[in-house]
């Protein structure tokens, strides 16, 4: 009984930070450096006593956590602990019954991540982000969902890239060597499939109760989520580390590898849960998720439970292999560029103006060439 209140308290407050993160973030009109008459002036932008590499990697880093966030809003409106979708919720439940939680403070983590990046290159006299003005996208209609919230990214037309699930099971291969990882879930990385209820119609059939009624293609969408949320993390998992070495001073250093480990965490957490989605055929459009533990899938590249990276190969084919985090190579496969390119095939920005991607490469770029000292 007291773990129970102690456990509801920690949920109201880790609530109210939510409410207060989501204050901020929409009350940090700040950038006004950024878009200086609509377009990118990344030459006159301060960096403060930022080293002009360093304030461009945080720069960036801000940048992808503010949609980062954008993104786990919708799923926490509909999927997280507050009242959001019960259908959805039960959906996604079947991978875990704790995924509202894990949702929400996904979601919780990356406000802080973005709040925390602005406030520090503010704190230096560098100008921090602000994406405010593409909020433009109208997202989920469905029960729970705000739905009159203009968003940043498109949760609805998704075309997940599931190959970090092979790309960690891998004794072999690692991308920084050229090499390429096959589909977790085939289907998913072609075509275009929503990861929320996209309006109450994705969630006909629906039957509260114990157990609910879940049919396939709510389950379904509850399955791509949980593919995504892996996509999106691991991402992260890569991104930090890449940037990391061409950070310049040591403080700017710590925050890299202090924030980017916990993108791992998450990456952990939905690498696990992934492998609980349930195998079946989505008959409004046909998306298979296959049974990853059988045949033609199973073995060391699909085996659900194999969520630790296997040690493969580091910096060169000489030296024994080793559980790492890959890829890893600066402006490589998981740098700033490639992650924004990740992140318009994923189909995020799907219904975003042209100038959208532009600003993100041109933040990329800048990110991306930032060298140790300069
Ligand atoms: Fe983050």
């Amino acid at each position: 009984m007291e773990r129970n209140v102690q456990q509801s308290k920690a949920s109201t407050s880790r609530r109210s930070f939510l409410r207060k993160g989501l204050a901020v973030g929409g009350a940090g009109a700040i950038g006004a450096g950024l878009l200086a008459n609509g377009l990118p002036a990344f030459a006159e932008e301060r960096s403060g006593g930022l080293t002009a590499g360093d304030a461009a990697i945080l720069r960036f880093l801000a940048a992808i956590e503010i949609i980062e966030t954008d993104l786990w809003q919708q799923y926490n409106e509909l999927g997280g602990i507050q009242d959001g979708s019960p259908g959805y919720t039960a959906a996604l439940q079947v991978l875990d019954v704790d995924m509202p939680q894990y949702i929400h403070d996904n979601t919780e983590d990356e406000i802080s991540h973005f709040t925390f990046i602005n406030a520090y290159l503010v704190s230096k006299g560098a100008d921090p982000v602000n994406l405010d003005q593409f909020r433009t996208l109208q997202g989920s209609q469905a029960t729970g969902a705000q739905k009159d919230k203009k968003r940043l990214t498109n949760l609805m037309q998704l075309t997940v890239d599931t190959s970090w699930w092979t790309r960690y099971r891998s004794r072999t291969k690692n991308p920084d060597f050229g090499d390429t990882f096959a589909q977790a879930i085939p289907g998913l990385s072609t075509g275009q499939f929503p990861a929320i209820p996209r309006t109450d119609d994705d969630l006909k059939g629906f039957v509260p109760g114990t157990p609910p009624t879940i049919p396939d293609h709510l389950q379904a969408i509850a399955n791509t989520a949980g593919f995504h949320f892996g996509f999106i993390e691991q991402g992260g998992t890569s991104l930090y580390p890449s940037l990391a070495q061409g950070v310049t001073h040591p403080e700017v250093l710590r925050i890299l590898l202090s924030i980017g480990p916990t993108e791992t965490m998450h990456f952990q957490t939905w690498h696990d849960k992934a492998g609980n989605a349930p195998a079946l055929t989505d008959p409004t459009n046909g998306l298979v998720f296959p049974n990853l533990n059988a045949s033609p899938f199973g073995g060391e590249d699909f085996q659900t439970n194999l969520i630790m990276p296997e040690p493969t190969i580091f910096l060169s084919r000489k030296f024994p292999v080793v559980s790492i985090i890959r890829p890893t190579e600066p402006g490589g496969s998981g740098g700033a560029v490639a992650t924004v390119k990740a992140f318009a095939d994923d189909g995020l920005f799907i219904g975003q103006p042209k100038e959208f991607l532009a600003v993100l490469n041109d933040l990329a770029e800048q990110a991306d060439k930032a060298r140790h000292g300069s």
